[in-house]
C-alpha cells in the first residue's frame, strides 16, 4: 500500500489559471463557509432563481430527539424553471443532453435547452393527466434514456416527489419501493437494452405491481418496441399521449424545503431506507459542487457514468450540470460493451471534457490493456473523476497515466446518497491529490475525526478514527421518508451533537483526508451499496436456509465482494445445486447487483453466550486473515471457528 505522503500531484499552473477556484480563493471560500456559513450560503444561493427569496438561510438543530435540518426555508423556487427555463433565451438550442444508446451503431441524440423544456412539460402535463400532483410520489424505473432525465423534470415541475428505482433491481425490490413511498404511477419502459442485452423493465413492473396497491397506474416508455402485456385502465402509453400532450406546463411554486425526490439506499440494518432531499439547499449544493468540483465552463462537455438510479446521477447528471447551463452525457450502456473501449470511443466521439466514473470501472478496464485506450484521441479531456468507493494508488496511476496523459487532475471525490453532493474532494485549481485520497473538505463541510470508543474528537493529523461532520450543509438529507426516527437513530444518536458517515477515515500528516471505508455493516460492491443485512434476510427467506450471516471481503475489480455463511435446515444436504439455487434466489429477491460471490456452508456461526454473531471473525475469515482473529473464548462454541477456518471457500 502506498503511504500517504509518498506520491502528490500539484496541478499544472495552466490549471490554476483557468479555474474558477485557486487555493487561496479555496482558503478564503472555506474560511468564510465556517466562520459564517449564513452569509456564505446566502450568497452561494444566488445561483438559483427564486421564485419568492428567502429571508432564513439556516435553521438547524443536531440534538438527538429533535433533528431538524432546514436550509431557505421561507423561499419558493422551481427545480425544473432552474435547470431548463431560465436557460432558454440565452442557450436554448444549446445541447444540454447528449444521449449516447447502448449500441453504439445505433444514433446518438443532442437534445437542446428547448427540446428538453417541451419533452419536460408534455410528460408533466401526462403525469398531471393522470391524477398525479403535489406532493404525490412517482417511481421512475428507467433505462438510461433522456426520458429519465424527462420523468424528474417533470415531476419536479409539478412538485411530485420521485423516487428512481435502478433498471438492475427485481420486481420484489422495486414492489417494496412503490409500497415503501406509495406512490400514485410507475413510469418505466418496455425493455432496458445494456451490453447488447435486454431487460424486460415492464415485465419486471408487471411482476411487482402485483404486490402494491391496484390504483397504482403504470406509464410505459417505448424503448425497443419489445412486446409488452397491457392491462388497460393501468396502463398508459407515454408516446401516445405525448403526441397529444400541451406543450407548456407552468412550473410550481415549491417551498424550499419541500421534498424533491427520496432516494432508497443500504443501510447496516433492515430494509434500505428512503432518503429524502427537499428543494432549494439540494439544488445549491448540486449546482456549486458540480461547477466547483469538475471547474465545469460555459461549453464543455461534461459526462457522469453513473446511473440516474444513483444518487451520483440525480446531482451529477442531471440536477447539478443542468441548473449550471452544461451540457450533460447521458449513456445508456456499459464500459465493455462491445468492447473495454467504449468509454473511450464516446470520449473521442462527444469531445468530452470532465469524466466522472467509478474506481470498479477503472480497475475492470485496466485489466484489458493500454492498447483500448490508445486507440482514441482523449485530447480533448481537461479532468477526470471517481466516486463511489475508495480507489486503490494502482488503479488512480492508470487512470493518471494512460487516460489522463498526466495532464487531468483527478478529483476522488468521498461523499453519500444522504450528503446530496460532494463532502470531500481535491478542487483542480486550488489543491494537490494524492493517489487514493479525498483530500480537503468542501465548503460549509467541517470533518471531524472521532475516537471510536469514547467519541471524542481527535485533534491534529497523523490521526484516524470514524469520520463524523460538524454541523450542516445545504445538501444534507432531511429524514428517512415516513421514519424521522430512523433518521436520528442511524446518523445521530453514535455520536451526539454530529452527523455520523458511516466511514472511517485518516488525516494525514498534511492534514488531507484518506476515506479507509464502512466502519459498519455497509458494503460497496462495485461502487454499489449494498447492506449485508438485506442479502441476509434474501438469503434466510429460502426455504432451505435456516440461518445467514453475509460480510464484505476485498475484491479485485468489485471493491468488495458479497461473502455469504449459510447454515441449512437440518434436513437439507450442501450442493452444487443448492448454491447455484441460492445464488440466483438473492439475485431474484434483491438484484443482479447482490448476486452472492461466495457462499460457504456454515453447520454454524460464531455466536456470543448471548446469541450475537461475531461478525468480526466472519469478516477475518473471508479475508483469509486467520493470524488475527482476536479473542474467540467468549463465543458459546469456539470450535465453531476452526470448522470455518478449516472449510473456508477455496474461491474469490
Ligand atoms: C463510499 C455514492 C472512498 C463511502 C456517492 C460512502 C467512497 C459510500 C467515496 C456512499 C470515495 C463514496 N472514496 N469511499 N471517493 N465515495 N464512498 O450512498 O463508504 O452510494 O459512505 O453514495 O460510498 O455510497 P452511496
Amino acid at each position: 500500500m502506498t503511504t500517504p505522503e509518498s506520491a502528490v500531484y500539484p496541478p499544472s499552473e495552466d490549471i490554476v489559471k483557468n479555474a474558477h477556484v485557486n487555493a487561496a480563493k479555496y482558503d478564503e471560500m472555506y474560511a468564510q463557509s465556517i466562520e459564517n456559513p449564513e452569509k456564505f450560503w446566502a450568497e452561494q444561493a444566488e445561483r438559483i432563481d427564486w421564485i419568492k427569496p428567502f429571508t432564513k438561510v439556516k435553521n438547524v438543530s443536531y440534538d438527538f430527539g429533535n433533528v431538524d435540518i432546514k436550509w431557505f426555508e421561507d423561499g419558493q423556487l422551481n427545480v425544473a424553471a432552474n435547470c431548463i427555463d431560465r436557460h432558454l433565451e440565452t442557450r436554448g438550442d444549446q445541447t444540454a443532453i447528449i444521449w449516447e444508446p447502448d449500441d453504439p451503431s445505433d444514433e446518438a441524440k443532442h437534445i437542446s435547452y428547448k427540446e428538453l423544456h417541451l419533452r419536460t412539460c408534455r410528460m408533466a402535463n401526462i403525469l398531471e393527466s393522470m391524477g398525479v400532483g403535489k406532493g404525490d410520489r412517482v417511481v421512475i424505473y428507467l433505462p438510461m434514456i433522456p426520458e429519465a432525465a424527462y420523468a424528474m423534470l417533470a415531476c419536479a415541475r409539478i412538485g411530485a416527489i420521485h423516487s428512481i428505482v435502478f433498471a438492475g433491481f427485481s420486481p420484489d425490490a422495486l414492489a417494496a419501493r412503490i409500497n415503501g413511498c406509495d406512490a400514485k404511477v410507475v413510469i418505466t419502459a418496455d425493455e432496458a437494452p445494456r451490453g447488447g442485452r435486454k431487460t424486460p423493465l415492464k415485465s419486471n413492473a408487471d411482476a411487482a405491481l402485483l404486490h402494491c396497491k391496484e390504483s397504482v397506474k403504470c406509464l410505459v416508455v417505448r424503448r425497443t418496441g419489445g412486446q409488452t402485456t397491457w392491462i388497460d385502465g393501468r396502463d398508459h402509453d407515454y408516446n401516445e399521449m405525448a403526441l397529444e400532450a400541451n406543450d407548456y406546463c407552468k412550473p410550481a411554486a415549491m417551498d424550499a424545503e419541500d421534498p424533491l425526490f427520496i432516494l432508497y439506499t443500504s443501510g447496516s440494518t433492515g430494509q434500505p431506507k428512503g432518503v429524502v432531499h427537499t428543494t432549494g439547499g439540494y439544488l445549491t449544493y448540486a449546482a456549486l459542487t458540480h461547477e466547483v468540483t469538475f471547474d465545469y465552463h460555459d461549453g464543455d462537455i461534461y459526462w457522469c457514468t453513473a446511473d440516474v438510479g444513483w444518487v451520483t446521477g440525480h446531482s451529477y447528471i442531471v440536477y447539478g450540470p443542468l441548473a449550471n447551463g452544461a451540457t450533460t452525457l447521458m449513456f445508456e450502456g456499459v464500459p465493455t460493451y462491445p468492447d473495454a473501449g467504449r468509454f473511450w470511443a464516446v470520449c473521442e466521439k462527444h469531445k468530452v471534457n470532465q469524466f466522472y466514473t467509478a474506481p470498479t470501472a477503472i480497475r475492470a478496464l485496466m485489466g484489458q490493456g493500454t492498447e483500448f485506450v490508445e486507440k482514441y484521441d482523449l485530447s480533448d479531456l481537461k479532468l477526470l473523476g471517481t466516486v463511489g468507493e475508495p480507489i486503490n494508488p494502482e488503479a488512480w496511476n492508470w487512470y493518471n497515466d494512460v487516460v489522463g496523459k498526466g495532464k487531468c487532475p483527478i478529483v476522488d471525490t468521498w461523499w453519500q446518497t444522504e450528503t446530496g453532493g460532494h463532502l470531500m474532494t481535491p478542487l483542480p485549481g486550488a489543491h494537490a491529490t494524492k493517489p487514493g485520497a479525498a483530500m480537503k473538505p468542501f465548503f460549509g463541510v467541517e470533518p471531524v475525526v472521532l475516537d471510536p470508543q469514547s467519541g471524542a474528537e481527535i485533534d491534529g493529523n497523523g490521526v484516524e478514527g470514524v469520520l463524523c461532520i460538524k454541523d450542516s450543509w445545504p445538501g444534507q438529507m432531511r429524514t428517512v421518508w415516513g421514519d424521522h426516527e430512523r433518521f436520528e437513530k442511524t446518523y445521530f444518536s453514535d455520536y451526539k451533537g454530529y452527523y455520523f458517515t458511516g466511514d472511517g477515515c485518516r488525516r494525514d500528516a498534511d492534514g488531507d483526508y484518506w476515506i479507509t471505508g464502512r466502519v459498519d455493516d455497509v458494503i460497496n460492491v462495485s461502487g454499489h451499496r449494498m447492506g449485508t443485512a438485506e442479502v441476509e434476510s434474501a438469503l434466510v427467506a429460502h426455504a432451505a436456509v435456516a440461518e445467514a450471516a453475509v460480510v464484505g471481503y476485498p475484491h479485485e475489480i468489485k471493491g468488495q465482494g458479497i461473502y455469504c455463511y449459510v447454515t441449512l435446515m437440518n434436513d437439507r444436504e450442501p450442493s452444487d445445486e443448492l448454491l447455484k439455487e441460492l445464488r440466483q434466489w438473492v439475485r431474484t429477491e434483491i438484484g443482479p447487483i447482490a448476486s452472492p460471490d461466495v457462499i460457504q456452508w456454515a453447520p454454524g456461526l460464531p455466536k456470543t453466550r448471548s446469541g450475537k454473531i461475531m461478525r468480526r471473525i466472519l469478516r477475518k475469515i473471508a479475508e483469509n486473515d486467520f493470524g488475527s482473529l482476536g479473542d474467540t473464548s467468549t463465543l458459546a462454541d469456539p470450535s465453531v471457528v476452526d470448522d470455518l477456518i478449516s472449510n473456508r471457500a477455496n474461491k474469490g
